[in-house]
């Protein structure tokens, strides 16, 4: 066998060295040099023992990929369904968001209902887990426990497990180290290679692997992404740490789509799942106030109704502030932009904050017709109607664009007791008696120009003719 050796290889240019130093000879980089594992052989030479391997063709009865219910809704269907025999998953997010909780209720639910799981933790004591597991009421399920950090005695104690076990967690990847490298655990060769090794174990034995890691400052796993390429799925759990509710989101998954998310809520007994989040980020909604409208976003295949809030203040500096919270400062210049041109809005002379409320995050373009909404509500004082849900995306001519899933979003508004819409006109809408099933009351608008008026009862029309003559 080759005999292994260690090199600094830069993570940048990729120029290997046989000493560390802080500098990449090759491309100047300032530390950027990391110890890895190499095998003295050389590159392989064609006859080096390979073995011809047989061509298949792409149309062949494709089995689908057999499933285990991981115990938690919403868990399986942020993964596709359940989790796949020897693939590995890796779920990363801030420290202290819920990862071991989420994790120790699912291993579990999991040995619960018959099958093995374990658990690895190398950041809490056995002490530790067992008192977390008393606190959830989970503490009688058959879930093997190790505390242990040395990826030799973990591989060893899998590899005595015969059969394999169903689930493999390990908590977190940044504790594990392996002697075959010099460098400290957590960093970037270490921490790469103990993944390796554990990726290789999984698809080798069957075992479903999860490997939690904590997220850097910069909202990356373990320093420059090194784990996401080596798993099959990538899940980020993310939530506000001010609020109770916490999301998990798929960002890559080889074995189902990626845009689905799972909402849960933070209770003192663990982590319970919400099968109704629209319900929950509309909870403390207020009555009837400006600046306030409910969006109907889709989050993967799930309509999501969540309530937009803007509030404008007179500036005092030489630029009036923007301030957003949850959705994407660019649009925010840019609906701004539209407002003020197409519609004869102008904000200019006022601080903009708008937020999100719940501490949810939307990417959806759906959403800027909602904003505009908020904005022009906050300027104009009207209220939108409780009673109304909007979606639609803005062009920079002041076109109201058309928005997927439209009937999905008017589903959910009509199931939590919306009963109107602002929406953009549908040009191939089959009839419109699609949506009046629904139950709801549809006022399509295809100019940002008619938005004002879609909601504004007259008479109450107050600062929006001053605010235009004072900033025209
Ligand atoms: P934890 O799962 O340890 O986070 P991570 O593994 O991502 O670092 O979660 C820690 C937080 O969750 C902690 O601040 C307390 C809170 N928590 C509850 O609110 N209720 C509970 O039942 C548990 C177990 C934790
Ligand atoms: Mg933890």
């Amino acid at each position: 066998m080759a005999k292994a050796t260690t090199a600094y290889v830069c993570q940048e240019c990729g120029a290997s060295t046989a000493q560390w130093s802080g500098k990449c000879p090759g491309c100047l980089a300032w530390n950027t040099l990391a110890e890895e594992v190499t095998s003295k052989s050389g590159p392989e030479k064609p006859s080096a023992g390979g073995k011809v391997v047989a061509l298949q063709t792409l149309d062949a009865e494709v089995p689908d990929a057999p499933r285990i219910s991981s115990g938690l809704a919403e868990l399986d269907r942020v993964i596709g369904g359940g989790l796949v025999p020897g693939s590995a998953i890796l779920v990363g997010g801030d420290p202290g968001i819920g990862k071991s909780t989420l994790l120790l209720q699912a291993a579990a639910a999991l040995a619960n209902s018959g099958q093995t799981a374990i658990y690895f933790s190398g950041e809490e004591a056995t002490a530790q887990v067992r008192l977390r597991a008393e606190r959830l009421g989970i503490a009688s399920a058959p879930v093997g426990l190790g505390a242990e950090t040395g990826l030799a005695h973990i591989l060893k104690t899998l590899g005595e497990r015969k059969p394999a076990p169903d689930l493999v967690i390990i908590d977190s990847i940044q504790t594990l180290w392996s002697d075959q490298l010099e460098s400290a655990p957590g960093t970037v060769s270490q921490v790469r290679a103990c993944a390796q090794t554990l990726v290789r174990y999984a698809k080798r034995s069957g075992a479903a692997i999860v490997l939690v890691g904590h997220v850097t400052k910069d909202g990356q796993i373990a320093g420059p992404r090194v784990l996401e390429h080596m798993v099959d799925t990538v899940l980020y759990f993310e939530g506000d740490r001010g609020h109770q509710f916490r999301i998990l989101r798929a960002v890559k998954n080889r074995f189902g789509p990626t845009d689905e998310i799972g909402v849960f809520e933070m209770t003192d007994r663990g982590l319970s799942e919400v099968a109704n989040p629209s319900a929950l980020f509309l909870a403390e909604r207020a009555d009837d106030v400006s600046g306030s409208c409910v969006f109907a976003g889709m989050e993967g295949s799930r309509p999501m109704l969540v309530e937009i809030q803007a509030l404008l203040a007179p500036t005092s500096y030489a630029t009036p502030r923007r301030s957003v919270v949850g959705w994407d400062s660019g649009r925010l210049a840019m609906t701004l932009a539209v407002l003020e041109t197409r519609a004869g809005i102008s904000l200019g002379a006022d601080d903009v904050y708008l937020n999100v409320a719940g501490g949810l995050r939307i990417n959806e373009p759906a959403a800027d017709l909602a904003v505009a909404a908020a904005l022009i509500s906050a300027h104009t004082g009207a209220p939108v109607p409780m009673e109304t849900v909007i979606f639609g995306e803005i062009g920079l001519s002041g076109e109201v664009r058309a928005v997927a899933h439209a009937d999905q979003r008017l589903k959910e508004a009509a199931k939590l007791g919306f009963t109107s819409a602002i929406a953009p006109r549908n040009k191939r809408a089959k009839g419109a008696k699609n949506r009046k099933n629904s139950g709801i009351e549809m006022r399509e608008i295809s100019r940002l120009a008619d938005l004002a008026d879609s909601f504004q009862t007259p008479g109450k029309v107050s600062r929006l003719s001053n605010g235009a003559a004072r900033h025209g």
